[in-house]
This record gives C-alpha cells, structure tokens and sequence, in this order.
C-alpha cells in the first residue's frame, strides 16, 4: 500500500512564519513494494484543515517531482495558516489515499510593523552587557482564538507572557549580518494569554550586536551601542477582529539581575534582583523608567531563515575531580557547545562561581589558556529564597569540564547538569563499524559538528572566535550535510555570505564579517577577504547543499554570489588564469608549516589557482543546472583553460609535480588537476611523501579533507585506510586514543609527550579536521549522493572494505527517505545490504572485480548482495 509520511514545506515540517511566496512542498513514499516510482502527484492546499475552501487543487501532475513541488495558486496572505495535503499515483499505476494533513503559515508582510524598537539602554550603555529589561501590559476583551508574537532585537532576547516563557529557543534572534538583514521569530502564543489582563515582557542582552567579538583585534559594539526589543503581538478574537500590541514608548525599562552576559565572558547574575512577578499583568512598574524608542529602518527584517537555537542533550558529571591545585572540576565526559544548568540552596548574597574549560593539562589542572581573552565565567548570587535554579541567558560555552571554584557549603555533582545548544537541525546520518575506535571517530565528529552549529558554521565554540570562518565550513560541508538535516541551516549563513560580499566580489574571511583586515601572529598583513580555500565558500557551499538536498532555489537565490567570486578571482589572476597574489591561508596549520607557523608549505599560487579552478567547474556546473547555458559554456572554457594553464605552470611534460608536498598532490588528484596521463606518477609521488614521513599525514585545512578520497581514487585504497586507521600521532585516531570526544583544531593540540600545542591556537573542538566524515560514509560504508540526480535522488553505493575492518555501515535520512548499506565479511564472503527509498534509484559499484566490475542498478527497496572475498579482516 502506497503511504505519503515526512510532509515537508521549504523543507521544514509545519513552519511557522514562511516568507516564501512560492513554497516548495515535499514528501516521502512508504510501501512495501520494490521499485517505486512516483508518475504523478496532486496537492490541495486550503485555509482550513477540511479543505472545505481550497486555495489551490493542483490538479493531476505527471511528474516524479516529490521534495520540491511548487506551490501555484494565488498570492498567499500574510500571517495565515494553510493546510495542505498530498496524493500520488506510482509508476505501476497504484494510487495513495490522501496524505494526513500538513500545514504552513505565512510570515507578517513587511508594511505590517506597528512594533518600533525600544530600549532599556542609554548612549552611556556603550560598555554595558546588562540584561535589560522591557515590559508592557493590556488587556484582552474577549475570547482570543489565535495569538501570534512576531519578535527580534538588536542584541538577544527572551520573552515572557503572564509569567511563562514564550517559546523555548536560546540566543535569539540568532546572528546575522545584522546591518543588512535582521532576522525576527515568530511564535505561536495562543496558549499564553488570556482573557483580561496581560503583560508582555522581555529580557535583552548584548550577544553578538554589542558585546566583545574576535577577541584577539579586542572588537566591540559592532553593529551598535544600545540592545533594543521589536515585538509586536497579533491577538485574534472569536468574532475575527484583531488587535495589536507592540512595543512603542508606552513601555516600561528597568535594570534586571543579569548584571553582565557576553557570548564570550559568561554571565554575572544576582538572583537577588529577581523582583518576582514583574512578568505578571499585575505587576507595579511605576519605579520603571519609560522605554527609549530608537529610530531604525524596518526594512532589514526578515522572518527567520535559518533554524530555531534549542537545548538539546544533557550530561550530569561522570566525575568530580580535585586537581593538584586543589580545583574542584567536574568533568561532565563529553565537550559540547552549552551552558551549564545548576541547582543550589544557600544563604542570600553567597555565590556561585563555576569556570569553564575544555582540557585538564598535563598535570591534570584545570586549563583556560586556550580560551585566549574569553572569560567563560558564571557568577550567580543566590536569592536565599528556597531551592534555586539557573541556567544562563546570553552566552555559551565551548566545554567539558568545570571548575567550580565557589559554592555554598559541599559540591553535590547531581547539583550539575551541562546543556547541549545547538540549532535544531534533524539528525539524519549514522555510520558504524567494526572497529570501535572508528566508531569514535565519528562520534567525535558528530560533536564537532554539534559544538559548531549555534545558529552559524563557527571555528570552534569556546575561545574569543566563534566565528563563522569560511574555510572551516566549506571544508565540513560534505560531513555536515550527511549527518543533519542542515539545508535550512546553510542557506541562512550564505545569505549572510552574499551580502556580506564586497562590491568586487571578494567574500570576508568569516560570515558574518566582524573583521577588518589585521596584521596576523605571522607578521603578514590579513587582508580583509579572498583566502583561497576561505573564500570558495561561496561556489562550494551551494554547490553542496544542492547536491544533498535538491535545493535548486538556493543555487538559483546564490547564483549571483558564486558568479561574483569567480569574477574576482579572474580579476586577481595573472592572464585571469594563474592566482598568484594576495594574502592566503593556504594549507592552514599543516605539520609541514616552518617551525612556529600556521601555513603549510604548499605554496599559495598552486593552492589558489587549484581552488580557483574548483569553483570555476562548480559555476559551470550551476549555470547548466539552472538553465543559463551562455554561462555554462562561458566557464567551463574557462575552466579548461585554469586547467591548461594549471598543467603547465605545477607539471613538468613528464608529469612531475612541481609543488612537492602531500596537500599538492592530493589537490591535483582530487580536484581533477593532474594530467589524466600522469595520475599514477603524482598518486606515487603522494605515497613517496606519505612513506617520507615515516607513514603519516602532514596535511592541513585544505589538504586533510580529500587526502584518503585522493588516494583512494587513484588506487591506493590500502593508503588511504593506512592513514586513517593509525593510531599514533599524527593521526585521526591519535586524537581519539587521547581520549578526545570532538576533533582537534590542531594534530598535535595534545603531544605525545602530554605538553599541548601553544596555547593561542589551540581548540580541542574544531570540525574541520571532520571533513573525513565525508569519506567514511562515501567509502569505508559506501554511499553518496550522485550530483547528476542530486537529493540522493540517485544514490552511489560503492563500498571499499579495507583497512582490517570485518564490517560497515551508514544510513542517511535523505529528502526521499531511508537509504542505507551495510557490508560484511564473513567466512571468505562479503555480503552487501543495501535500501533505497521509493522514488529513488541507485547504482552498487561491487568492489569486486577490479575497474571492470559493472554496476548494478537497483529500484527503491531492499536488496541483498554476496560476493567471493578473500582478504581477511583483522577486527
Ligand atoms: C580559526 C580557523 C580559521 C583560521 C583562519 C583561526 O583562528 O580558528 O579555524 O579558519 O583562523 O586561518
């Protein structure tokens, strides 16, 4: 039987606050048969959930189409709920009843603001990071039937309604380029008012708007001096009228107990100032001061684009250790981006000082020097009242272990709790092995991810950065986008990036820009955007999600972006062919880096022409995608003369590389760079340098990701597996034999000999090194999403069994479904399982039988395959 399951709208499930004219609507197919294809579809979309007044019937659709049908109907009012629901017919002819019944609604329009920003703040708050506070009250004539709060800040917020807090996401309104595009929350808050009277209240603190950013160039007040509130509540009663109740000058400000919070420093607060009840209607604000209106241009808004911040796991502490100092350190066995959650009970006026930390040193005391400026310090006064629990407002924490070095009377660990933020992303990859060590590996990367997720791409959560740097992105992309459902997520922060993009198209090193161009710990002059590797960011991102996802609107929305940066290196490029100048961060951090420096020895014009020619073929690709054949051409002839040019300043006529380091020949490899005839001579001049280097890896940011995939590739599948089965240093696993539980910023942050990597450069959660992810679920487990039919439409299996391992496997919600393979050795057999959701396809590359194995295609379903294996498996 034909079933429709996961209704997605602009790939979300039931959105609330769509700014999408035109949303794409999407489904998944259940049945129990194989080969299921859909032929065609039909859609009602309605006003209510009886579909008793359709807005639109669709009428019958030939079409495959089943992640982005369009919406067609007329012009969709704002701030309306629209019910929709879905029936297909499959290829054999077989119908589906109609769907259950999904909805979306719409986002305000933009004319409909009454709300002005507010502020509790001065032009003398230019250094404060209080949590101010606003508030109003009104009341309500009558039965509500739908209330809707529609809300952003300059700053962070939280709100409040009679009491209770409105909605359940942190650190809002999330960061943008909030000059050119601030985004605002809806919520749903029917449940919260009432009949009567009401207060709408609201904390507001610093965050990213004004408080310390990139610690290291001691910015702050980057977008402005003074937080302010945007609200505006929509009511709607029995009888269909509404009211509106937004924030103007009527409203009332006053300090609070947040005395200081900062994304980097951690929280002060006096839970002494608490004034309980001043988010209830009766409340008496006449010693409240009147709220400053603050002119600022609406026209930034946008209805969030992005994810929703959420609390998402909690680790009580697995040990509470006193250090040779004497600290008392709770060690909570996982490193997380969050905050931690405390119950107390003591006198008024004592304190709570916890700080915060990723590592213990070698000595096993507590260690901050690798947070460089940021405090990540909470201080919380204690009311007396009773038994207390806080939980900080505005600021996270990159950590694992917390030293608390106040608290009333004995430390009870069950008094702790650490909170996972993150945004809301599905989780939709798995892999799993027969090697545990492995298994690790990739929950590490899972952390990484996790730790690096708060709202945007970041570095690392936990010293004075947390910035959006480009480079890191792009190259944990492909890992990213296979483990959580991040589509929407990308798609914000390359909005971020394209207006962020300078007039000549040049991308900032990080999104959103907070830097100006600096002198760097080298001494060299940082120029303010076009890094190699940073920079294609642009190309590459999009590219990605398009690929995992089938999002040909966001390809077509950063058309433009890529197309710019391509331009612009053409306009930096010698003959627009070879990019030889400006500043680079090359094969950042790479062990072949001259002593004391971050670059690797991989010289800037091989790496930047290798990246320039990368996003060239991608812009070609995109253009074809999206129809704009002039462009299509237009690039790939330029890309086949990169490549020429390319060829003939890196090979001799031989075939030798001219750039002898691992990062180069994996480029060359990878990004299709080498001669064709020559591949062999620069894949052995790759295992030469591996085997140079007594069997290890010396690759850095942009080398790492696609040093197994090189090599792999090109026939060396027993290299590659060499490389990320090792288990000293400097290797993948070194870091997990040290006990790590996310990825290191550095191969060596943590020496063999316990000493660490100098402190100003030193994050034990930094993804990037995670971008091998990518090739474990595309090799060692076998699946990928083939970019000619992209969304896992068509799915690659092509397993490498190797490296000792007896079994793997992965699985990935894809937007069709349920694709999965698993493969076995067992008794000189290898047994290979795979699943393809309905309305796909696949094609299982055995790894048997050499170049010659031909493909077997398969239909959606299960299926099972067994072949002749003679190699043993050592776990
Ligand atoms: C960041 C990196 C980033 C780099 C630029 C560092 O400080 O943490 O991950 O990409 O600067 O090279």
């Amino acid at each position: 039987m034909l079933k429709l399951e996961r209704l997605r709208c602009e790939y979300m499930e039931n959105p609330l606050g769509l700014a999408e004219t035109r949303p794409r609507l999407g489904w998944a197919i259940a049945s129990d048969s194989t080969n299921v294809l859909q032929s065609g579809y039909r859609v009602q979309v309605a006003t209510s959930p009886d579909f008793s007044d359709p807005a639109w019937d669709s009428g019958e659709v030939a079409s495959d189409e089943s992640v982005a049908a369009r919406y067609g109907g007329p012009g969709l009012e704002p701030r309306t709920r629209y019910f929709w629901r879905v029936r297909i017919t499959a290829s054999g002819g077989e119908a589906s009843e109609w769907s259950e019944t999904a909805w979306f609604e719409t986002a305000m329009g933009p004319s409909e603001w009454r709300a002005v920003f507010i502020s509790a703040e001065t032009d003398g708050s230019w250094f404060d990071s209080k949590g101010t506070r606003l508030r109003t009250s009104f009341r309500a004539l009558g039965k509500i039937v739908s209330a809707r709060v529609y809300a952003s800040a300059l700053g962070l917020y939280e709100l409040r309604l009679n009491g209770r807090a409105v909605g359940d996401e942190v650190l809002a309104p999330g960061w943008t380029s909030y000059g050119k595009r601030l985004l605002y929350q809806i919520y749903d808050v029917t449940e919260l008012v009432r009949e009567g009277d009401n207060a709408l209240c609201a904390t507001v603190g610093a965050g990213w708007y004004k408080g310390d950013l990139a610690g290291w160039l001691g910015r702050r007040n980057v977008y402005g001096g003074r937080t302010a509130l945007l609200a505006q509540l929509v009511l709607r009663y029995e009888d269909g009228h509404e009211e509106i109740v937004a924030t103007d000058g009527s409203w009332r400000a006053s300090e609070g107990p947040v005395l200081s919070s900062e994304i980097y420093h951690g929280e002060v607060y006096d839970a002494r100032l608490e004034d309980s009840g001043w988010d209830m209607p009766d409340y008496d604000d006449s010693s409240w001061r009147p709220a400053s209106v603050l002119d600022r241009d609406l026209s930034t808004l946008v209805p969030r684009d992005g994810l929703p911040v959420r609390r998402h796991e909690t680790f009580k502490p697995v040990s509470l250790i006193v250090t040779p100092k004497g600290e008392k350190v709770l060690d909570f066995g996982q490193n997380i981006a969050g905050r931690i959650r405390f119950t107390v009970k003591g006198p008024a006026g004592s304190r709570v000082v916890i700080r915060h930390a990723e590592a213990l040193d070698s000595q096993g005391n507590f260690y901050t020097a690798n947070l460089r400026s940021a405090k990540a310090r909470i201080v919380y006064v204690l009311s007396g009242e009773g038994v207390e629990i806080y939980e900080p407002h505005f600021t996270y924490m990159g950590f694992r272990y917390a030293s608390v070095d106040e608290w009333p009377g004995e430390i009870d660990s069950a008094a702790f709790e650490a909170v996972a933020i993150y945004s809301d992303m599905e989780e939709t990859g798995s892999f799993a092995c027969s090697s545990e060590l492995l298994n690790k590996l990739h929950s590490n990367i899972g952390w990484g991810l996790r730790g690096n997720f708060v709202d945007i791409p970041s570095d690392c959560p936990q010293r004075d950065e947390r910035l959006g740097w480009t480079g890191d992105a792009q190259v944990f992309i492909g890992t990213a986008a296979f483990l959580m459902g991040s589509d929407r997520f990308y798609r914000k922060w390359l909005r971020d990036l394209a207006a962020d993009q300078s007039p000549e198209g040049g991308v900032p090193h990080v999104i959103p820009n907070v830097l100006p161009a600096y002198v760097g710990g080298d001494g060299a002059l940082i120029s303010p955007d076009s890094a190699c590797g940073w920079a294609d960011a642009a190309t590459i991102c999009p590219w990605t999600v398009y690929v995992c996802y089938a999002d040909r609107d966001l390809l077509e929305e950063q058309y433009p972006s890529m197309r710019a940066w391509v331009e612009r290196i053409r306009s930096l490029a010698r003959d627009g062919l070879i990019w030889d100048s400006g500043f680079h961060f090359g094969d950042w951090v790479a062990l072949d880096a001259k002593e004391g420096s971050y670059l690797g020895a991989t010289p800037n014009d091989f790496t930047a022409t290798a990246f320039y020619a990368k996003s060239t073929l991608l812009l070609s690709k995109a253009a074809a995608v999206l129809g704009r054949d002039e462009d299509a051409a237009g690039y790939a002839a330029l890309y086949d003369r990169i490549l020429e040019a390319f060829r003939s300043e890196f090979f001799s006529p031989s075939g030798r590389i001219a750039v002898r380091t691992q990062t180069a020949c994996v480029l060359a490899l990878d990004f299709g760079l080498a001669p064709p005839e020559h591949r062999d001579r620069v894949r052995d001049t790759l295992l030469a340098l591996i085997k140079e280097n007594c069997g290890h890896l010396v690759t850095g940011f942009l080398g790492t990701p696609y040093l197994c995939r090189a090599l792999a590739d090109s026939g060396a599948i027993d290299a590659a597996y060499s490389l990320l089965m090792r288990e000293e240093y400097p290797s993948w696993l070194y870091q997990v034999r040290k006990g790590a539980t996310t990825v290191w910023e550095h191969w060596d942050g943590l020496k063999p000999d316990g000493t660490m990597w100098s402190a100003d450069m030193n994050s034990f959660n930094h993804y990037a090194y995670g971008s091998i992810g990518e090739w474990m679920h595309s090799s060692v487990a076998g699946i990928s999403a083939d970019e000619s039919s992209p969304g896992y439409k068509r799915i690659l299996f092509k397993p490498l069994p190797g490296g000792g391992l007896s079994r793997a496997e992965a699985s990935i919600q894809t937007v069709y479904g349920l694709a999965s393979i698993k493969w076995e050795i067992e008794d000189g057999q290898l047994k290979v399982e795979t699943l393809v959701p309905h309305n796909a396809t696949a094609s299982l590359v055995p790894p048997v039988g050499g170049a010659a194995a031909s493909a077997v295609e398969l239909g959606s379903g299960r299926e099972s395959f067994t072949y002749p294996w003679a190699a043993t498996p050592s776990s």
